[in-house]
């Protein structure tokens, strides 16, 4: 085993160097603090390895994105989100027993428990669909008694495929319950995305067919979400699942973390910034002008990535795939045009070429959820709902482990040194 050096105040020690399948290496400094007094200070993680994992591999450098070994492009453009989902999960690609089993249980647990179905009355009809799926995943734990506590390999399967299927059911139910709709009933003969278009648009009066190309599109979308190794969903996921916490809890609270600006609310926030460019409040070249400009606050959205120095993997197939989408449906998006030019400026402007930055997932995405109809406040569910395989799996990594180790880093202190309590009437 190979070691790195650190030399401190006159004093070394050999740490050892853990090498990945894929030849990445890491120094493992677990024993750091024992040996040598001190911690790593890592904000943003940006060079902290957090675990070992088995399911994603990215090669930020290289645009290299594979799911348990297999390739971003493949899968987007063979596989289905469900079977993708399971390979995520399990590791291996579903024989056709595994499929239909799986397949079915996703169909047994489509429906909302008609108590739950209560639970969205309690919103205001304007609560974030974000805040609601959170909520409702954490309250989907209290109707699966399977993970209450006793969750097993029996029943893991049982509870993944609770979760996966009603994700996209409260999904659409929100939608419903925001616009004024009822909610629909999933059909056991539709598959995953057309179930979803069918809670979203279906009313019971009058059942949409869905198109099959655009049922297409959605797989691609919610393939490419599937995982994306330790960001800050996943890894919020890990360290609430490595307390003992259950899958519900664990994915509710990475919900939460999706729901920023900076990770899954950028495909919400690219679209806002495409059409403040199209109303003309700001020209393209103005809009570029700000985003380099420090003092303005405002960023590129859409562009940029920590772990992508070179393009995103996925950002190229959403382009293709938009320009599909909206060829099929005979829609001419001004945005695409908007997006289209901001990213031929900006790989050309050399304040984006020494930063390394490039479109990421969420610069075309959004383009295409719009041309299904998806409305803009429903942007980062789409994302939760496609992100809830990685959380599921990395959830299972912890849940597996020989032995649970709580995740719980530690910090370099930068506050008051020892003072003592001074009474009130002394304070000044
Ligand atoms: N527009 C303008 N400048 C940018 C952008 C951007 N989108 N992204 C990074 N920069 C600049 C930073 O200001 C910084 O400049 P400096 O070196 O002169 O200070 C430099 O590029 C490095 O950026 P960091 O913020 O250090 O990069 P970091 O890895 O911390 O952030 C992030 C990555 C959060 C994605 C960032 O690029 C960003 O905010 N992008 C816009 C939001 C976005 O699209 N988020 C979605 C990410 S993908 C996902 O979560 C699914």
């Amino acid at each position: 085993m190979s070691t790195a050096r650190l030399e401190y105040n006159g004093q070394s020690w050999e740490l050892p160097v853990v090498e990945g399948t894929e030849k990445e290496l890491g120094i493992d400094i677990s024993e750091l603090r024992a040996k040598t007094g001190m911690i790593t200070l890592d904000e943003g993680y940006g060079n902290t390895g957090s675990c070992q994992s088995a399911i994603t591999y990215i090669d930020g450098d290289k645009g290299v994105l594979r799911y348990r070994g297999y390739p971003i492009e493949q899968l987007a453009e063979q596989s289905s989100f469900v079977e993708t989902a399971w390979l995520v999960i399990y590791g291996k690609l579903p024989n056709e027993a595994e499929r239909a089993r799986f397949s079915a249980l996703l169909t047994k647990h489509a429906m909302i428990h008609e108590s739950m179905r209560n639970h969205f009355q309690g919103f205001p009809n304007n609560a974030p669909p974000m805040a609601i799926l959170s909520a409702m995943i954490n309250a989907l734990g209290c109707f699966s008694p399977e993970v209450l506590g006793n969750e097993d390999e029996s029943n893991f399967e049982e509870s993944a495929a609770r979760l996966l299927s009603q994700v996209r059911s409260i999904a659409a139910a929100t939608y419903k319950m925001h616009i004024g709709q009822p909610m629909m009933y999933p059909r056991p003969d539709f598959k995953y995305a057309e179930n979803f278009m069918h809670m979203m648009f279906s009313v019971p009066n009058g059942r949409i067919t869905p198109d099959p190309d655009v049922a297409r599109a959605l797989n691609q979308f919610l393939i490419l979400h599937a995982d994306h190794e330790q960001n800050c969903s996943t890894s919020t996921v890990r360290m609430v699942a490595s307390s003992g916490a259950n899958m519900f809890a664990s994915c509710a609270a990475g919900v939460s973390a999706l729901w920023g600006p900076l990770h899954g609310g950028a495909n919400m926030a690219v679209i806002q910034m495409l059409e403040e460019i199209r109303k003309g409040d700001l020209s393209p070249a103005a809009y570029m002008e700000k985003v380099k400009d420090k003092n303005s606050g405002l960023k590129l959205m859409g562009f940029g990535h920590r772990v992508y120095r070179n393009f995103d993997p996925r950002s190229r197939i959403l382009q293709k795939a938009a320009d599909i989408i909206l060829a099929k449906l005979k829609i001419d998006d001004p945005l695409l045009d908007i997006a289209r030019h901001l990213e031929e400026v900006a790989l050309k402007d050399s304040y984006f070429i020494d930063r390394k930055l490039y479109p990421n997932v969420d610069f075309y995405s959004g383009i295409i959820l719009r041309a299904i109809g998806i409305p803009l406040d429903m942007f980062t569910v789409m994302f939760a709902i496609g992100r809830m395989p990685g959380w599921i799996a990395n959830y299972k990594e912890i849940h597996d482990a020989p032995r649970l180790k709580i995740n719980r880093p530690r910090q370099i202190y930068t506050g008051a040194t020892k003072r003592d309590y001074v009474p009130r009437e002394e304070r000044g």
